[in-house]
């Protein structure tokens, strides 16, 4: 390997380029490549250097069987060209966003490469809501699970103990809303629990459903609440009531709209990995891939915040 480059993986945080940490927007603006993901907004890749090079690397939903792979394939590539790459990763990139499959795979292939924390949707979600995750009076521990496997038998969470925890933020269960009250419920969590969809915190359009553990399901269903979304549950959504009137966010104020379908890029080609695979690529491993479920999300009618 020669000249090789370095790949920083970047959380972008929830949305809005004032909520990018001041390292993120400086490796923004000297980077040659920068690789990210649908959840990242124009205003955020406004930021990049005139040359850089934006490869968007998003998932529609059931077409990524390998996308993952292009990823690392791709991060390796452009380092060994001696590049300074930016993958960018919305939130925090070690939170359910296989950050940490793509730091061990530079790892495994000798890049250098430098995590940078960014602000999660875990925690930016509920409080853009008016939601604080704990509260002195009402809860004192908080847990973050996906609620994407919720309903098959790939779900390795223990209902029972979550059911117990104060304060659960679930991040991709909008589509197993359903199942994941139904499991808290059956483990002894009360019904009347209060618990919220937050939907596109921080973007344009976002919006908050509130209902208890027993409606939220057929709430969600109703109001067509699409990902991204993120279900808060517990005693401190009620406080929402409280601070809702009155709490202004910088995600409300955005300069101008953007609509979802600008969100992806399709004009810049990706070699699919077949391809890369049959023309003998080097540092193309075979990995095991884990589906994720990410769309475009719908505008609908809710309690949008103006
Ligand atoms: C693949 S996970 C990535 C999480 C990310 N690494 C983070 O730290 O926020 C995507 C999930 O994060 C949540 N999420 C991301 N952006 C969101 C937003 N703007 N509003 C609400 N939830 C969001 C949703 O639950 C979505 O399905």
């Amino acid at each position: 390997m020669t000249n090789a480059g370095k790949v920083y993986l970047v959380g972008a945080g929830p949305g809005h380029p004032d909520l990018l940490t001041i390292r993120a927007a400086e490796l923004l603006k000297t980077a040659d490549v920068i690789v990210y993901d649908r959840l990242i907004q124009d205003e955020v890749l406004t930021l990049c250097k005139p040359t850089a090079e934006k490869i968007f690397m998003g998932k529609p939903l059931g077409k990524h069987a390998s996308r993952q792979d292009e990823i690392h394939y791709l991060l390796v590539r452009k380092a060994r060209e001696g590049k300074t790459v930016v993958r960018l990763k919305g939130g925090d990139p070690f939170l359910f966003g296989r950050g940490g499959e793509e730091a061990e795979y530079l790892a495994e292939h000798g890049i250098p490469f430098e995590v940078v924390p960014g602000v999660s949707s875990c925690l930016s979600a509920p409080l853009s809501a008016g939601i604080a995750v704990t509260h002195r009076d009402r809860a004192s521990s908080v847990a973050i699970v996906t609620g994407h496997n919720a309903d098959g038998n790939d779900d390795r969470l223990d209902w029972c103990a979550l059911s117990k925890v104060d304060t659960l933020v679930v991040l991709m269960g909008v589509h197993n809303v359903a199942h994941i009250a139904q499991h808290l419920m059956a483990a002894g969590r009360s019904a009347d629990t209060p618990a919220a969809a937050v939907q596109r915190a921080f973007w344009p359009g976002e919006s908050v459903i509130s209902a208890t553990l027993g409606t939220i399901a057929d709430e969600v269903r109703r109001a067509h609440v699409e990902a991204p979304a993120t279900l808060v549950i517990g005693e401190v959504v009620s406080l929402r009531q409280k601070l809702k009137g009155y709490q202004q966010h910088i995600g409300q104020i955005f300069p101008q709209a953007v609509a979802p379908a600008t969100l992806v890029d399709t004009s810049i080609p990706v070699v699919p990995l077949p391809e890369l695979i049959a023309a003998g690529e080097p540092g193309l491993d075979a990995l095991n891939l884990e589906e994720e479920i990410c769309v475009i999300p719908i505008p609908c009618e809710k309690e949008t915040l103006q």
